[in-house]
Formats: structure tokens, C-alpha cells, sequence
């Protein structure tokens, strides 16, 4: 079992005097390209963390207990902390049909949280993963996947898409995860950064948000708005050429869309080839989309993409929803620590947060491990 997988046993151990039944565990996420294409019926490309979430479980009554919060919440009820995304996983697969028991639980992660990186996702893929151990019912990942979503759309009552539960429940080490949001078939890309001498680091601005508070809906209402005045069933089928019959919002987060889902197909075929020149090119020319048009950057987002261009980066940009988080940048390796100094001296200078830097590598999808 990894420490965090040990760390959730123990804790359940120790909170309900039994041993559990079942201990899964499941990561967070960075997005390499295609933001805000999900619920655009788009594509996608991102890769597992190494930063989990991990769940021991077992029948029973006595809650949901988190290490990390040191607090015990009750299966039941709604109150919007962090106990929300297993309850509405619960609550999904019953709707389901899936006869999920009552169970008590105990949590243990290191995904930061409100960064961006999906803990959410990953607190819902290991719980998911879990209670369908613990019942032995078989469930494929993708459909544990849109049960996680319909949680977090339909329970929490955030619009997102797919891409986080999808990442967390099916990539696979050394590897990047193409998703086709509207068929939901998904591939691996091999993603070898140390082949390639490169370092995938990843900024967290610490401006700290949930997606519930951020103008993500706002965003998705008007992509339907867009795709409607097209005529089109998603942004997804629109085209370059049918962008001037949009003006205003519509126009430019349709823009972002439609040259998003292009730049994902194009950095497919670079990492198939090697090619992280083309890549990284892709990485900035989707930053300045996400910070022009689609108008979820912030400044310091900003900041570290251009620290990372004046640093040979060969890619940079906002990851995940924007609106704060995180950004990644690729670079040579061993030139993280450069990096990380001068971006923290500007961050400093300018009275912004004060960053935190990691070196991810492409990890594991969610795993049961008992
Ligand atoms: C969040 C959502 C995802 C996706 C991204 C933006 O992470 O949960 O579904 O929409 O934002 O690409």
C-alpha cells in the first residue's frame, strides 16, 4: 500500500475500532492543453499527479471521517464542506441503481485542495472506486467516472465536465489521457518527460477558489448561448469559419473553444512524434486564449507564464479552470529551481501571494489497494 493508502487505513482503524474492507485511493490532476472544452463536447489532455486521495471504507454506521481536517461528518446530510463529494457519490450511484449500503469511511490526501489540481475529482474517484469494491459490483471506470460528475453537477451543483473524473479514474503512468468528451472514449499518450529531459512544474498561485464561487457557470451558460445562436448542438461542431456570425462574449469564448479543440489534436501528434518545440508552442498559444478570450487569468497566472517564456520554458500556461490555481510550465530539467526563484522574487515584488512550486510526473490512475 502507498503512505497515503496506509494513512487512511490506520485512520479508519483507529476511528472505528474494525479494519476496513476496502482501501482505494485515487489522483489529482494537471491539464497539459484543451481547457474549458469538456462541456464544450470537446477534447482533452490531462495527466494523473503524484497526489492522491485515499479512502478506507467499510459497512456500518459512524460517518465520514478526514485525517487532514481531523473531523468526523455524517453520511447524511448536505453542508457544503468537503464531505459533499463522497455523499453525492453515494447519493449517484444509488440514483444509479446501484444499492450502495450504508457505509462509514476515513480520508487521507495530499491533493492540495482549491489549487486546482482536482481534489475533488480525486476524493470522489476513490470514493467511488471504493464503495463499488465494497459492494463487488464491477462497475467499468468510465461509468464510475459520469457517476462522479453527475455528483458534482447534480449534488454539489457545479457544471464541470468530465475531464477531472476522467483523469483521476483512467490515466495510466508515463502517460497523458486524450479524451473525446463527446463519445467519452479515451487513449493514452505516452508522455516521457525524462526521455525527454524535461520537468513538468507546476505553480500554485495560491489564490485559493472553489468552483461554485468562480464565474465557471457563467462560462458554460454562454458557450450554450453560442452553440444555440450557431445552431449547433456543442461548441464542439462548430467552426473557424462560423465564428463571424457570433459578436460580443459569444464570440470570443467560442473562439477560445473551436481553436482549443484544434491545438489538442495538434499536441497529440507532437507528443507522438517528440516534438515539445510544437508542443510548448501549443502550451503558450492556449494561454493567450484562455487569458484573451476566454478570460479566466489572472495576473498572477500571467506572471508566471511570461517568467517562464523569458526562462527558456518551452511551454507554459494556466491549468485547470483558471480564475487562480495553478499553472505548469515545461522546462529542461534541473532548471526548475531558476524558475521557482525568480517567479517567487516577482510574485514578491509585486505583493502577490507567495507561490509554491512541484515537480509532478505523469502518475496512476485511481487504484483499490485492499
Ligand atoms: C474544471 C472542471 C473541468 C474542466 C476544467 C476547465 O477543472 O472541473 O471539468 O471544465 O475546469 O478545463
Amino acid at each position: 500500500m502507498r503512505e497515503m493508502e496506509q494513512r487512511a487505513s490506520r485512520a479508519y482503524t483507529k476511528k472505528f475500532g474494525a479494519e476496513p474492507e476496502v482501501v482505494a485511493s485515487a489522483p489529482g490532476r494537471v491539464n497539459l492543453i484543451g481547457e474549458h472544452t469538456d462541456y464544450n463536447g470537446g477534447f482533452v489532455l490531462p495527466c494523473a499527479i503524484d497526489r492522491r486521495i485515499a479512502v478506507a471504507v467499510g459497512t456500518g454506521e459512524g460517518g465520514l471521517y478526514s485525517t487532514d481536517f481531523d473531523e468526523t461528518r455524517q453520511v447524511g446530510e448536505k453542508d457544503s464542506s468537503w464531505a459533499d463529494y463522497p455523499r453525492g457519490v453515494a447519493w449517484a450511484m444509488d440514483e444509479a441503481g446501484y444499492g450502495v449500503g450504508a457505509f462509514r469511511a476515513a480520508f487521507a490526501g495530499d491533493v492540495p485542495p482549491g489549487s486546482g489540481l482536482s481534489s475533488s475529482a480525486a476524493i470522489e474517484a476513490a470514493t467511488a472506486l471504493a464503495l463499488d469494491a465494497l459492494s463487488g459490483l464491477g462497475t467499468s471506470r468510465k461509468n464510475l467516472a459520469v457517476l462522479c460528475q453527475r455528483a458534482e453537477n447534480e449534488y454539489v451543483g457545479v457544471g464541470s465536465g468530465i475531464m477531472d473524473q476522467y483523469a483521476s479514474l483512467l490515466c495510466e503512468a508515463g502517460a497523458a489521457l486524450l479524451v473525446d468528451c463527446r463519445s467519452l472514449e479515451a487513449q493514452s499518450v505516452p508522455l516521457d518527460l525524462e526521455d525527454a529531459g524535461l520537468a513538468l512544474v507546476v505553480c500554485d498561485t495560491r489564490v485559493e477558489r472553489g468552483l461554485a464561487d468562480t464565474g465557471y457557470n457563467d462560462r458554460r451558460a454562454a458557450c450554450e448561448r453560442a452553440a444555440r445562436e450557431l445552431g449547433v448542438k456543442e461548441l464542439r461542431d462548430a467552426t473557424e469559419e462560423s465564428l463571424g456570425l457570433l459578436s460580443g462574449e459569444e464570440l470570443k469564448r467560442a473562439r477560445h473553444v473551436v481553436s482549443e479543440n484544434a491545438r489538442v489534436l495538434e499536441a497529440v501528434e507532437a507528443l507522438e512524434d517528440s516534438k515539445f518545440d510544437e508542443f510548448g508552442r501549443l502550451m503558450y498559444a492556449s494561454h493567450a486564449s484562455l487569458r484573451d478570450d476566454y478570460e479566466v487569468s489572472t495576473r498572477e497566472l500571467d506572471a508566471f507564464v511570461e517568467i517562464s517564456e523569458e526562462h527558456g520554458a518551452r511551454g507554459a500556461r494556466l491549468t485547470g479552470a483558471g480564475f487562480g490555481g495553478c499553472a505548469i510550465a515545461l522546462v529542461a530539467e534541473g532548471k526548475t529551481a531558476a524558475l521557482a526563484k525568480a517567479c517567487a522574487e516577482v510574485f514578491a515584488g509585486r505583493g502577490f501571494e507567495e507561490p509554491v512550486f512541484y515537480e509532478f510526473v505523469p502518475s496512476a490512475g485511481a487504484e483499490v489497494a485492499l
